[in-house]
């Protein structure tokens, strides 16, 4: 078990918003585990945690009892400030969770687990499997291979652009595996949103399980972050509480059988991004919008052609051109292009048009369950608009999807 010294344990008694506490305490360098309130005592004393603070919104003294045994200072709150003060008072907290001793520690972990063994490593381009790439590339060199699944639904120069930054920066092993034709055949009229996602994940998972078996290493590594746990055990006790299953590598063949290396487990994204910059991994990388596991496959909406697949990439390039000049990448979640398989009439150069639209999508949140449409200025909207128009073939309308969350889902399939 990974112990981290001046551990601050959180029973969650009935707290709504456990993370955000979880998060703030952080903030002040003090290391904090959340826990059930069925959780043992044992399990408690098994951290040595500096202090035992209870979090509930209502009274839950009774919840409370039990835990007199520990042998730690203990309190019920649920305001960061006052625990943060708690813990450096009465649990004598100095405040030693810095991202830059966790890298120490955790390339030792690692080093530790693997010893002279290999790892292998999906890498999608995204903050946490970039970040976990980074983090065992420092602990065990050559010994990491990451496979890098191009499926056809990336965004424009992505797959260049992820291969560039690790190569320029680590020297890593990385197997680039083009397996675009092999997504898009598979995917040729399919367009029921379902069906497209289970294909992209099923075929997802044999291209990289393929090419683990030929690396035979006895290691997988993984980008799951702390939500991913905390989201998928009841902090109750109640299974009814569960936010989502931790899906990792459920959906993996069973006679692959890897070890799991799991180096940013503890962290939360902030975090993650924090230890991906000490570790060098370039602002353009860290900074990324999410972009789901499915990628332009969700984007488009309908059954996906490469020709209009290639206006969509166009599209979203634009955008995100766009947003970047203007500074408002940095402002939002997420904002993409979405390619609406209607046609329209329109006309360019004097001359009658019939081709497709493109919509525009900008939302803010903060945990993406709900989202707000965010009011993009309208100059910049025209601008998107009209160089979507002007600059890619095939496209002679542009509309803003001002839909919130609910009803709608960020995603439009
Ligand atoms: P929705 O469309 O459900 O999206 O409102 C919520 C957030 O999740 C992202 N998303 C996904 N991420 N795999 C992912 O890794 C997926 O299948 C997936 N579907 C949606 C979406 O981009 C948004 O941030």
């Amino acid at each position: 078990m990974k112990h981290t010294p001046e551990t601050v344990v959180l029973v969650n008694c009935g707290c709504n918003d456990i993370q955000t506490i979880a998060r703030a305490v952080r903030a002040e360098h003090i290391y904090t585990m959340v826990m059930p309130y069925t959780v043992t005592v044992d399990r408690v004393a098994a951290e040595s945690p500096r202090a035992v603070v209870f979090c509930a919104d209502a009274p839950a003294a009774d919840r409370v009892a039990r835990f007199d045994a520990l042998n730690a200072p203990r309190l019920v709150s649920v305001d960061p400030a006052e625990i943060v003060r708690f813990c450096r008072e009465k649990g004598g907290c100095t405040g030693s969770w810095r991202m830059d001793a966790f890298i120490d520690e955790a390339v030792e972990d690692i080093r530790r687990q693997v010893g002279s063994g290999k790892v292998v490593l999906g890498l999608s381009g995204g903050v946490d499997s970039s970040v976990v790439a980074a983090l065992i590339h420092r602990a065990i060199g050559d010994n990491l291979t990451c496979v890098f699944v191009n499926h056809g639904l990336l965004r424009k120069n992505e797959p260049e652009m992820v291969q560039e930054v690790f190569q320029r920066n680590f020297k890593m092993n990385l197997v680039y595996v083009d397996a675009s034709d092999r997504f898009l055949d598979k995917l040729a009229g399919v367009d029921d949103p379902e069906r497209k996602r289970k294909i992209i994940g099923k075929e997802f998972i044999d291209v990289f399980a393929e090419t683990a078996r030929k690396i035979d290493a006895p290691f997988l590594g993984q980008g799951t972050i702390y939500p991913d746990i905390l989201e998928s055990i009841p902090l109750d006790g109640n299974p009814a509480g569960v936010i989502k299953s931790h899906h990792n590598v459920g959906g993996l063949p069973k006679d692959l059988q890897f070890k799991l290396v799991e180096p940013v487990d503890r962290l939360f994204k902030n975090e993650v991004r924090e230890v991906g910059k000490l570790l060098g991994l370039p602002a353009e990388m860290l900074d990324r919008h999410p972009f789901p596991g499915p990628s332009l496959g969700v984007r488009h909406v309908g059954a996906i052609r490469r020709e209009t697949l290639a206006i969509l990439r166009e599209a979203d390039a634009i955008v995100t051109e766009e947003l970047l000049r203007t500074g408002w990448y940095a402002k939002t979640w997420q904002t993409f292009a979405i390619f609406v398989p209607v046609k329209t009439v329109g006309m360019k150069d004097g001359h009658r048009t019939y081709d497709h639209v493109i919509a525009i999508r900008s939302i803010n949140t903060v945990d993406a369950v709900t989202a707000e449409v965010v009011r993009l200025p309208w100059e910049l909207l025209f601008t998107m608009a009209d160089r979507i128009v002007r600059e890619v073939p095939g496209v002679n309308r542009v509309v803003y999807d001002i839909t919130q969350k609910p009803p709608g889902t960020i995603e439009w399939e």
